[in-house]
């Protein structure tokens, strides 16, 4: 049976989805123990593993009398406390009244409902109580009062299993929480390898591959948002697996701000992983009665490689955690004058470029940052919601009008969490920024993040853009946030409450972000950070889509898009055709691969379209046409990565597949042309053996089982970074 299931007998819970297993039990001295994480066993409890030994200075809680054997320095755990003998990394740290920090945590309760649960104010999966079941155990710390429920959502179908941790103070006296991880996992071996994505702007997601070492090895931000610098999309696997096969798994936390995930090889050669909110500057004080929630671990194990993993938490993103009516619904294909024009345009200038969009079929124009305030470059304006009349003259509902009055949507970009010093708004409200007593400030792009903790500072914010959205029906809006978050000290909250300050800050922004969609339900919404500086699940709960990089240049693309593919649906990448030589590298790439590797996202253009060639033109408006004809399979069908942007390739491909499996999309880009070229074959994948499929281009016939067994050969192009283009669909299907 899929779902939870609790042994009475054994007290063994067992969590069951489509392919996984997950198990745990309570033991002596109420302890909850973790047994196992992996590929369905079928009937069996995954008790046997545990043998307790005594082992040198591991100590031995003293509701264990004389027995050495029974120590938590090396039994696997559901939610490890500190200051009990456990001196591995844990989960959860307090710090008492009295100045004592030690937390002992015993099994209490259960209870098994049907429906996902949620949580206050922040983001996570939902679900039916067709689609999920909620496990919630309680332990406690008897001399405290803290109560502590974990928290399991289980998706059967969808392959996940959700975790997050809820802290309730019972007790009398105050419990400052100094560290709360959102989940543990305790693995019995150590013969696994850590991959994340790591990267810096305009170079996010870099994948990388490193084995486990004994010792704690972590991947973290401490910038207020989740980071160019580290994803918090972390993969435990086998040494051996690959994209097609083996056993992985997959750790994604649904959170925007400082993220902390830690893996430990301890002494036993076993291996603890833990994952939630950084403890860096981050405390959290519970007075009696006083709850609070941890941000949302979502889990997937697979046993088919890297490529049924990405497929799983793509499905579960697309059905379970993007509320956005847009998830599978053509997006219009955009263009935004950020590249084009910069900081230096007037009305006449955003004009010329929409009426070029409407004639090669465009169907939404983006206006981007310099609209508004002072706004001449990034040193001032940010505060300002008002428009910048100086450069639209007429204002901006008269622009609007004549920009749909072309029959184009209309989009606006705006910075919510930001004030530059040179702005009306900095000038009358210094104290709402978030700024040190006696210090300087640290500044970056000449802007400083604003004291979002504070609800007059987020009224004042939405209620200028909403101003704005009214006065002129905006279709789209991109919300940006060009900083780290620094300077961290809140002038509204008292001293023992600065610890909250980063948490507090990313409650308020995703407050910020339920209004503007509750408000405006059919509003397409972006997220960005400087490019795919916050590309993370908490975004993805608010906006369907993330500009996924500054970096437009195509072939950089390659490596961002396939690294960012691991843990995200392709349909919430923001890509698109910019001018070369690229504004980022200076590197030129064709036209045509320019698209190709924008449409696997979601595209549009980003470049001046009044310098576009009369040939570029009509390229574009045939790039256009064939997007709008294969976005479905962008949109929900499954990705393959076929090759890898950093093996030795001459090429990168990937494939689509609709879910019916008859049809297929195959684009890539030839990297490097040589003389007397070999003949690369491409096996392709996903398809149904004994199906005929006819390849759109030529008319060619082909049984699945030849294109994914026998492959079709690359066709040999001529000049470096030719695209590469197949689509293929059942033969006799209407096209
Ligand atoms: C960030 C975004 C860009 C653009 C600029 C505008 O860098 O990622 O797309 O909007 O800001 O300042």
């Amino acid at each position: 049976m899929k779902g939870i299931i609790y042994n009475e007998k054994t007290k063994v819970f067992t969590l069951r989805t489509r392919n996984s297993m997950y198990q745990m039990q309570v033991r002596q001295h109420d302890t909850l123990v973790h047994l196992y994480y992996g590929a369905d066993v079928g009937d069996m409890e995954i008790d046997y593993r545990i043998i307790s030994l005594d082992r040198g200075f591991s100590g031995n809680p003293y509701e264990a009398g004389n027995d050495r054997t029974f120590s938590l320095d090396v039994l696997p755990q559901e939610y490890s406390g500190y200051g009990n003998g456990d001196y591995r990394i844990n989960s959860l740290e307090v710090e008492h009244e009295d100045g004592s920090d030690a937390v002992h945590l015993r099994y209490k309760s259960h209870e098994i409902c049907k429906g996902k649960y949620s949580l206050k104010g922040l983001p996570a999966m939902f679900g039916t109580e067709e689609e999920a079941e909620t496990l919630k155990i309680t332990l406690y710390d008897r001399v405290s009062g803290l109560q502590v429920h974990l928290l399991y959502g289980v998706f059967p179908e969808l392959d996940v299993i959700t975790r997050a941790v809820r802290m309730e103070n019972q007790g009398e006296k105050q419990v400052t929480i100094q560290r709360a991880m959102s989940m543990e996992m305790d693995y019995p071996n150590m013969h696994m390898d850590m991959v994340h994505f790591y990267g810096r702007h305009a170079m996010e997601r870099i994948k990388e591959r490193l084995p486990l070492h004994h010792g704690v090895q972590s991947v973290e931000s401490k910038r207020g948002t989740s980071s160019h610098q580290h994803n918090p999309f972390v993969i435990l696997t086998d040494k051996t697996t690959t994209e097609k096969s083996g056993d992985c798994y997959g750790y994604a936390l649904v959170y925007s701000g400082n993220f902390r995930c830690e893996i430990e090889v301890d002494q036993m050669n076993q291996t603890r992983f833990v994952m939630g909110i950084h403890p860096y500057h981050f405390s959290y004080r519970l007075n009696k009665g006083d709850i609070f929630e941890t941000p949302e671990v979502i889990m997937a194990y697979s046993d088919r490689g890297f490529g049924r993993l990405s497929h799983i938490f793509h499905d579960a993103y697309r059905s379970n955690l993007i509320r956005s009516k847009y998830v599978t619904m053509p997006r219009p294909v955009l263009i935004n004058n950020w590249e084009a024009t910069y900081f230096e345009f007037n009305d006449e200038k955003l004009l010329n470029i929409a009426k070029e969009a409407k004639e090669i079929g465009l169907d939404m124009f983006v206006l981007d940052d310099g609209w508004f305030g002072k706004r001449d470059s990034d040193i001032s304006g940010l505060g300002d919601w008002t428009v910048n009349e100086n450069k639209i003259k007429e204002g901006l509902p008269a622009l609007v009008k004549k920009i749909k009055d072309m029959g184009l949507k209309f989009g606006l970009w705006i910075e919510p969490e930001m004030v530059s010093e040179d702005s009306e708004l900095y000038r009358r409200h210094p104290e709402w920024c978030l700024r040190i007593p006696q210090r300087n400030m640290n500044r970056s792009r000449f802007q400083l993040n604003l004291d979002i903790t504070r609800k007059e500072v987020r009224d004042y914010i939405m209620e200028q853009i909403f101003a704005v959205m009214d006065s002129c029906d905006v279709d789209y809006i991109k919300w940006d946030m060009n900083r780290s978050v620094d300077n961290v000290y809140s002038l509204a909250l008292p001293n023992e409450r600065q610890g909250e300050v980063f948490h507090r800050y990313m409650l308020g922004v995703y407050e910020m972000m339920e209004r503007l969609i509750t408000r405006y339900p059919d509003l397409l919404f972006e997220n960005c950070s400087g490019g795919g500086g916050r590309f993370d699940a908490g975004m993805l709960y608010y906006s369907p889509q993330i500009w996924c990089s500054d970096n437009t240049d195509a072939i950089d693309r390659l490596k961002i898009q396939y690294g960012t593919s691991f843990g995200y649906p392709i349909s919430t990448m923001g890509a698109h055709v910019s001018v070369c030589p690229n504004h980022q590298t200076g590197r030129s790439v064709p036209f045509e691969t320019r698209a190709v590797v924008a449409s696997a996202g979601t595209f549009g253009y980003e470049l001046d379209l009044e310098k576009l060639t009369p040939q570029e033109k009509e390229l574009a408006k045939k790039q256009i046409k064939e997007y709008k004809k294969m976005e479905h399979l962008v949109q929900t069908g499954d990705y393959y990565r076929l090759t890898s942007p950093y093996s030795n390739h001459d090429y990168v491909v990937w494939q689509f597949v609709s879910k019916d499996k008859r049809e297929t999309l195959v684009n890539g880009v030839m990297l490097r042309n040589e003389a007397n070229p070999h003949i690369h074959i491409l096996r392709l994948e996903g398809l149904i053996p004994d199906m005929h499929y006819q390849d759109m281009e030529s008319g060619n016939i082909y049984t699945g089982a030849a294109l994914m067994k026998a492959g079709v050969p690359l066709p040999p192009g001529s000049g470096d970074y030719q695209p590469v283009k197949f689509r293929f669909c059942a033969k006799n299907d209407e096209q």
